[in-house]
């Protein structure tokens, strides 16, 4: 245990050492902003409802998109008793306070952490908070020599959900912001060429990625697929965050997908055995991250066969690619199979520190490229 933190703590100071970056002066943010949607009771009614029919038809579905690998577990224990019993209970005003402030609850965890993040983070050990205070600035290192010329105010996390995390030069940042702000970024240029570019996000978490993606290039079209307790969230955070956006979320009746329907949304949320609706070749790329891993072997395969048949031009993952050191479920990117449709344009050690080799959760990039762009 020692020696694997002792490295991962001395790869983060050489990261620090290396650059020539000067990093903006840094606290840990944890007051509260506690922040009440305007539509809150509209919003919260529409997510609650939402959630308990995707509930309702979840365990019929086939066993691939069934909760699986370390998740099914996971929402047993962690995501439990206070969200399943305001949906259940339909109990508008439970569940806006508990959404009022998804980020200091259960709701987050198993995201970028394990449970009860934010308690943790309230009390670190002097020896943790030196250890968290460099991984930041390493992360922030990294990004600032990928894009100078960002702006840190493009970071910011907007208010709802209750967030914590870092002080940055007066900017409020939750911990995956850098990662979230460089993919939105990455992304946009390698479709920089399509006008409407249909991105498909499958395991987005509370919807980090989507906001910054969105925030960055508003005519994207953001489909996400997940869990129906996460799509809860991510409907919540974006809903919120884009107040004007038109969002299709699951109201029971399984409908086609198609590039027809889509024209009358700018983001679509739904749970992730709705996958099979979504039309052949419509998605110019498909992003997962620190996700598919976190699966069983079963829906890996399920969901590679559907990423085959709705992808057109990219499909970019970033998972393990060798087992987890903290002894958690995880199937490494070694073990996932092939696709028919994709080649590797290339693969490499995550940039970010935080999930390098010797860290407890190995991550490696990968851009898969259409076979029929190389035609
Ligand atoms: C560790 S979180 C990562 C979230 C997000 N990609 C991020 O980086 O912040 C794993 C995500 O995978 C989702 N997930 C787990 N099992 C899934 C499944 N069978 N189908 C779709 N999403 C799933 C979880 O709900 C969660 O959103």
């Amino acid at each position: 245990m020692l020696p694997s933190r002792f490295t991962k703590f001395s790869h983060i100071i050489s990261v620090l050492l290396r650059n020539d970056v000067i990093v903006p002066n840094q606290g840990i943010f944890i007051e509260s902003i506690e922040t009440k949607p305007n539509n809150e009771i509209d919003l919260v009614g529409k997510v609650i409802s939402s959630f308990n029919a995707a509930k309702q038809v979840q365990n019929k579905m086939p066993k691939p998109y069934l909760p699986s690998g370390g998740w099914e577990k996971f929402l047993n224990n962690e995501w439990q008793k206070n969200y399943y019993d305001a949906t259940s209970q339909k109990n508008v005003t439970t569940m806006a306070a508990l959404l009022r402030n998804f980020f200091r609850n259960e709701a987050i965890s198993g995201i970028w952490g394990n449970e009860k993040m934010f308690n943790r983070f309230c009390h670190l050990s002097k020896l943790e908070a030196l250890f968290k205070s460099n991984l930041i600035k390493s992360h922030y290192v990294v990004w600032k020599n990928t894009f100078p010329t960002v702006p840190l105010k493009e970071l910011e996390a907007p208010k709802f959900g209750n967030p914590w995390g870092y002080r940055f030069d007066n900017t409020l940042l939750y911990e995956p912001v850098f990662e979230y702000n460089f993919h939105a970024h990455y992304f946009d240029n390698l479709l920089h060429n399509l006008q409407n570019p249909v991105v498909v996000e499958i395991g987005g978490g509370f919807g980090g990625l989507a906001y910054q993606l969105l925030c960055c290039r508003s005519s994207i079209k953001y489909i996400g697929f997940d869990l129906p307790e996460n799509i809860l969230i991510q409907t919540y955070y974006l809903s919120c965050t884009f107040p004007n956006a038109k969002i299709l979320t699951y109201s029971g009746d399984s409908v086609p997908l198609t590039s027809e329907l889509l024209e009358h949304y700018d983001i679509v949320l739904l749970p992730n055995f709705e996958l099979p609706q979504l039309e052949s070749s419509i998605a110019d790329i498909i992003i997962n991250i620190r996700s598919l891993s976190e699966m069983s072997k079963e829906t890996i395969i399920e969901y590679f066969n559907q990423i085959d048949r709705i992808g057109r031009l990219f499909f970019y993952h970033e998972n393990i690619y060798k087992p987890r050191s903290d002894g958690l479920f995880g199937i490494p990117s070694t073990d996932f199979p092939a696709l028919n449709n994709f080649v590797l344009a290339s693969a490499s050690e995550t940039r970010w520190p935080k999930y390098q080799s010797d860290s407890g959760y190995p991550c490696q990039e990968n851009l898969f490229i259409h076979r029929n762009v190389l035609r």
